[in-house]
């Protein structure tokens, strides 16, 4: 993980800000900046289906810092089951999502080296495709098409023209059909405390 950030770091943050791991002390500031950025209908999204009470994949929350160390964007990954390949098998890849940046730093390039770490660490990681709900226009330059994912289907209501994937390994998605499954390590949930 750190090789992949400081090569991001390098690579495409030379100065303004960088990419890292998002920890704990993250939440908050991030929670806030979600809602800024896309609003609180966010949570009625498709996606949070498969998210919710979910641990992302390991590795693969990223936030990005501003020089004080302020998170300024955010994207998470996770495990999900995507329908079955052409022998029967379950076929595991990552759902990206939310992927955003502070409106006050939209336009410098805080997504795109979001984006570009996510997918490399993913591919280190041995992942074999990303699929995603989302803006075509935007996710297209990253190698995300919608051919890819048309035989699959997300867990409620969304859009075809929008539900994306790319293959991290050539091939991983042919012949896969199927509904989305999340699959991710769920949350502890605190003990419920009975009376005495
Ligand atoms: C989408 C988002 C993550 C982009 O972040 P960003 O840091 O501003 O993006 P970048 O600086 O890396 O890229 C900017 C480029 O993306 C383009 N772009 C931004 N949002 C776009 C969209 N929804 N559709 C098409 N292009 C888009 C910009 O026009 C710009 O194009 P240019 O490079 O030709 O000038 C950010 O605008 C955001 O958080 N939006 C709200 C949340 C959201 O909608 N997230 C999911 C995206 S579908």
């Amino acid at each position: 993980m750190a090789a992949v950030l400081n090569s991001v770091r390098a690579f495409f943050a030379p100065s303004s800000f960088v990419i890292d791991a998002e920890n704990p002390g993250d939440v908050v500031a991030r929670e806030n900046l979600l809602d800024r950025a896309m609003g609180v209908e966010r949570r009625k999204k498709s996606s949070e289906k498969l998210r919710r009470g979910r641990i992302p994949a390991d590795g693969l929350a990223l936030v990005a810092r501003d020089r004080d160390g302020h998170v300024i964007g955010t994207v998470r990954l996770w495990n999900v089951e995507a329908g079955v390949g052409m022998d029967g098998n379950a076929i595991n890849a990552l759902l990206l999502g939310p992927l955003a940046v502070d409106p006050e730093h939209g336009g410098k390039g805080v997504g795109s080296a979001l984006m570009r770490a996510a997918i490399m660490e993913a591919k280190q990681r041995g992942h074999g495709a990303i699929l995603l709900v989302g803006d075509a226009p935007y996710y297209e330059r990253f190698g995300f098409f919608a051919a890819k994912a048309q035989h699959l289907v997300m867990p409620g209501p969304f859009e075809r023209s929008r539900f994306l994937a790319l293959e991290l390994e050539e091939g991983w998605l042919d012949g896969v059909a199927g509904i989305l499954v999340p699959t991710g390590r769920m949350l502890a949930t605190a003990p419920v405390r009975k009376a005495a």
